[in-house]
């Protein structure tokens, strides 16, 4: 009789037990305690051989009864617990999908590459291909060859940084002072090719920086070598830029000029985009403004370049692009292009 009260108090204790198992592992102990080859339940079936024979059949139906009832009631606990842990850690790691992202910031182009771009798109609708020219030149492409020999009182128009290393043939080289010698390097490649190209790029000058003028700065330059090319072509091209660019009703007006590349040589005005002629600080109350320097190609220059000038004529025509862009956007200050301050370059 004590072996079935034994089994009984067994069997109540594991139940108690069970209920105040609350973790997985909780669970797998108590399981090797009750249930396990070694658990208390295991070692009462195993007791069976040990009894009076007529106790047997009633004990070992009692033991198996009693196993297969804790089992049920492990099973379900088990389920339970897993549900609860499962649930504890999806709340823990919940994601709120409904917190805003953070922003990605994305970069956009410079205010001087976008004009450059719209620049080469307008020019392209005029037939000219973009072609372009080293920033370190000889002496004789930035000077000599445009007709501006060493002591001509015109190389003052540029003032200069040299670079210590000669080139080639031991020539001086410099920082490009204006795009222009990008002429002579067109001209020489495409002979005796009729030539219609823009040459963009940074030049470079020893100048003192101001609001108005960097040392560094873009041109474009371009020009167009052909038979039969006049200055009626120059002001066509001017003016169809000047309206694509800076709107369709613009004046074009046009001042005679000097470069010693060109022969004749041009200025180009358009009538203030600010005041439309009216007077006022951005035109320096002349209603004016200043656009590009041009002229039809020196014949000196042409021959430079590898045509005859009695054969070819072309023209030229060379303007900053960091201005433009400031009368069109009023930036007071050109160090600003290039000061690196976003809350500057953001605005564009
Ligand atoms: N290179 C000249 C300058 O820097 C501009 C220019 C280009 C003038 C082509 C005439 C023809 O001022």
């Amino acid at each position: 009789m004590r072996s079935f009260e034994e089994l009984e108090r067994l069997h109540g204790q594991a139940l108690a037990d069970l209920a105040g198992a609350l973790t997985t592992s909780a669970l797998e102990t108590w399981e090797d305690g009750y249930l396990g080859r070694k658990g208390q339940i295991t070692l009462q079936a195993r007791r069976v051989g040990q009894m009076p024979k007529e106790d047997r059949p009633a004990f070992g139906r009692r033991v198996n009864e009693v196993k297969q009832m804790l089992q049920g009631a492990y099973d379900a606990r088990l389920e339970e617990i897993r549900r609860g842990e499962l649930s504890r850690q999806l709340a823990d790691e919940a994601i709120d999908i409904t917190l805003p992202g953070r922003p990605v910031i994305p970069g956009h182009l410079h205010l001087t590459t976008q004009a450059l771009r719209e620049l080469y798109s307008i020019f392209a609708k005029m037939g000219f291909e973009v072609y372009e020219a080293p920033d370190v030149e000889l002496e004789a492409y930035n000077f000599d060859l445009l007709n501006i020999p060493e002591y001509h009182p015109a190389r003052d128009m540029w003032d200069t940084f040299w670079v210590q290393d000669a080139g080639e043939g031991g020539d001086r080289r410099l920082l490009r002072t204006h795009t222009s010698p990008g002429q002579i390097r067109a001209m020489r490649e495409r002979y005796p090719e009729p030539i219609r190209v823009i040459l963009p790029g940074k030049c470079y000058r020893y100048e003192q920086i101001t609001v108005r003028s960097e040392h560094q700065f873009y041109q474009l330059e371009g020009l167009a070598v052909g038979r039969g090319i006049t200055m009626t072509d120059l002001i066509g091209t001017i003016q169809q830029w000047a309206r694509l660019y800076y709107g369709p009703d613009r004046s074009v007006r046009i001042r005679s000029s000097y470069f010693p590349f060109t022969e004749p040589s041009i200025e180009a005005d358009i009538d203030c985009i600010l005041c439309h002629g009216e007077g006022c600080a951005v035109c320096k109350y002349s209603g004016w403004l200043e656009i590009a320097g041009a002229g039809m190609v020196q014949p000196v220059v042409l021959q430079n370049g590898g045509y005859d000038p009695d054969e070819w004529s072309g023209f030229a025509f060379g303007f900053g692009v960091e201005r433009p862009a400031m009368q069109k956007y009023g930036v007071k200050d050109i160090r600003w292009y290039y000061g690196n301050d976003l809350r500057f370059l953001r605005q564009f």
